[in-house]
């Protein structure tokens, strides 16, 4: 054959679609995983509803109501230890249940000023949907995922499930490096989540932790001549590529698409700091940036967030915790390492209830600016 004859290489084989997240399902789950279940009534369903877009609200933080900033109602007779310095606390001798509303007023600031809070064996886990639901709306709003398991009659759950799966994880994990999924929680709202808590149902005894960066202190670390920049810029949002991907692998649909513009840097209403409110998964452009810029910068803040190791932490899973944490100065992902080569994943199941918090407040107030242009 003449050294110059074309090589011809072997077919790539056709990319099959793969999960948007590996730590959620968007199909009903196998039939096996169904019978060994600890929770059944939390399996994921996928019941034909449909949701109308948000509507803006008015948003009073309960932590803002707070008079008595040491929590005396809260923490009275409670064990706190700390994970890390600066974020992550975990809560022992209280139970989420009996509190009542000045002792959520101030859990409210006790998860804004530590971000991320663990309550180990709360017996809310097994109060049932509504004491859960009820609980979480003295925080906000509940909040209805377009896509993804959720409970029948309780649309506001967002179901966590995994268990089996070895084919789907092994196509996840033969077109992606890692199931590592930093985001926001449902930062394409118009009122994007301030508090969210998460419920173990059943876990591996090892593995299957969430890591949480503090957007906060991220910012802080930056110069004045890049926070300059970053103060000002504002962001698209968008839930439609998840819930493309949603529908190419056979998912179930129930909300229309949602693109919002928010400024990159808030304001915490209660801290007051100022929070970046970033998503690996959920950004589409920066408003005023080509292409390519908005990918430098996000690019830069994403690396710097998760490899920021000195200010995350990660919350070990103990039988029945319920963690709460704050969606505006946090970013977190789960941890999909409970996996084995023979079963694929371990069961882990968690439901999610997530309060619908403020318009993000940004650094400068156009409405503001504008205004004082008028007077001007
Ligand atoms: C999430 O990614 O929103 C849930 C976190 C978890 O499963 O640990």
């Amino acid at each position: 054959m003449p050294s110059s004859a074309p090589v011809l290489r072997p077919k790539q084989p056709k990319e099959i679609p793969i999960s948007y997240d590996i730590n959620i399902p968007y199909v009903d789950v196998d039939k096996k995983s169904k019978i060994s279940t600890k929770y059944p009534q939390y399996l994921p369903s996928w019941d034909p509803v449909w949701f109308d877009p948000l509507t803006p609200f008015t948003y009073n933080d309960p932590a803002l109501r707070v008079r008595n900033k040491s929590k005396p109602n809260l923490l009275a007779g409670a064990k706190v230890t700390d994970i890390q310095p600066s974020i992550g606390s975990v809560i022992e001798n209280v139970q989420l249940s009996n509190l009542s509303e000045t002792a959520k007023d101030e859990l409210a600031l006790l998860i804004s000023e530590r971000k991320v809070v663990a309550f180990p064996d709360q017996d809310l886990i097994d109060a049932g949907p509504d004491a859960q639901e009820s609980f979480m709306r003295h925080f906000g709003k509940p909040n209805y995922q377009p896509v993804s398991g959720s409970m029948t009659d309780h649309p506001a759950f967002h179901i966590i499930h995994r268990d089996g799966n070895r084919d789907e994880i092994q196509r996840f994990l033969s077109q992606r490096t890692t199931t590592t999924l930093w985001h926001q929680d449902v930062s394409y709202e118009i009122q994007p989540p301030g508090y969210v808590m998460l419920g173990l149902l059943q876990g591996p005894e090892v593995g299957g932790d969430t890591v949480f960066a503090a957007t906060d202190m991220a910012y802080k670390r930056l110069s004045p001549a890049v926070t300059s920049f970053l103060d000002g810029l504002k962001v698209t949002h968008s839930s439609r590529k998840m819930i493309d991907h949603a529908r190419l692998t056979g998912g179930l649909i129930r909300k229309d698409p949602v693109d919002t513009v928010h400024p990159l840097i808030r304001v915490h209403p209660v801290t007051g700091e100022k929070c970046m409110f970033l998503n690996g998964e959920f950004i589409t452009k920066i408003d005023g940036l080509k292409d390519s810029e908005t990918k430098w910068v996000l690019d830069f803040l994403m690396n710097h967030l998760v490899t920021g190791h000195d200010f995350q932490a990660r919350v070990r899973w103990q039988p029945r915790t319920i963690v709460l944490f704050d969606n505006r100065s946090t970013i977190h992902s789960a941890i999909v390492d409970y996996l084995d080569d023979d079963y694929g994943a371990k069961a882990r199941h968690i439901f999610r209830l997530i309060a619908l918090g403020e318009k993000p407040i940004p650094v400068y107030d156009d409405e503001e600016d504008e205004e004082n242009v008028e007077f001007e």
